[in-house]
């Protein structure tokens, strides 16, 4: 997978990294677990369909790819997204940045990586993402990453959730 590389300067902070992307590997699973249970909505009640997720798209790499970002300087793993190959489209299962990370440009670089992919994919048109009515923060993040809102499906998930679906025209040039 092409490294492309993203020097990123935290906002109010003279701190800076660069962000890279690669492929999920087996040790990755531990620091997976971690960022699912600390990110902001996650938490246990994802934990066993986000890393059975993870083992179906290890065996059947056709269906989908875990990829995670980490900060070249050290190794250190930023964040990761998990994304499916759906007909015509790439879908966005799910996407964390670990908490000790958020508001450092790691969530959009990933979205990059996903974009790139879409690109290179013939049969893949939009990317598609949805996330919950009251997740004001993550709406705002697709939207800066150039998504539109594209649909709301009340009882989505359950009868008490209400979801928000956002899609990103990929062109291909
Ligand atoms: C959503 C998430 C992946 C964003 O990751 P991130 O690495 O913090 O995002 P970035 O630093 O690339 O942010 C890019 C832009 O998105 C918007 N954004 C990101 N987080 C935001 C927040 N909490 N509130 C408002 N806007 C936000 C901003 O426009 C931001 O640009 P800025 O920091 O220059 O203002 C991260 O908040 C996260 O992991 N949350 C917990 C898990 C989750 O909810 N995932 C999405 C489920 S659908």
């Amino acid at each position: 997978m092409a490294r492309l590389e993203l020097l990123k300067l935290s906002p109010g902070s003279s701190f800076g990294m660069t962000i890279q992307m690669r492929e999920f590997q087996i040790g990755d699973r531990e620091v997976i677990k971690e960022m699912v249970l600390e990110a902001e909505n996650f938490g246990t009640p994802f934990l066993d369909h986000e890393m059975l997720r993870i083992d179906v798209y290890t065996a059947f790499p056709q269906l989908g790819k875990i990829l995670m970002a980490f900060a070249s300087e050290n190794k250190e793993v930023l964040g990761y997204t998990a994304i499916q190959f759906d007909w015509r489209a790439l879908v966005i299962n799910s996407i964390i940045t670990h908490h000790d990370h958020l508001r450092e440009g790691v969530g959009s670089r990933m979205i990059e990586e996903v974009k790139e992919i879409g690109k290179k994919h013939t049969l893949v048109d939009v990317i598609r993402v949805d996330t919950g009515d009251f997740m004001e923060y993550s709406q705002q993040f697709y939207l800066s990453c150039g998504f539109e809102r594209a649909g709301y499906v009340p009882h989505y998930l359950s009868w008490t959730n209400n979801q928000v679906i956002f899609v990103y025209q990929l062109s291909k040039q």
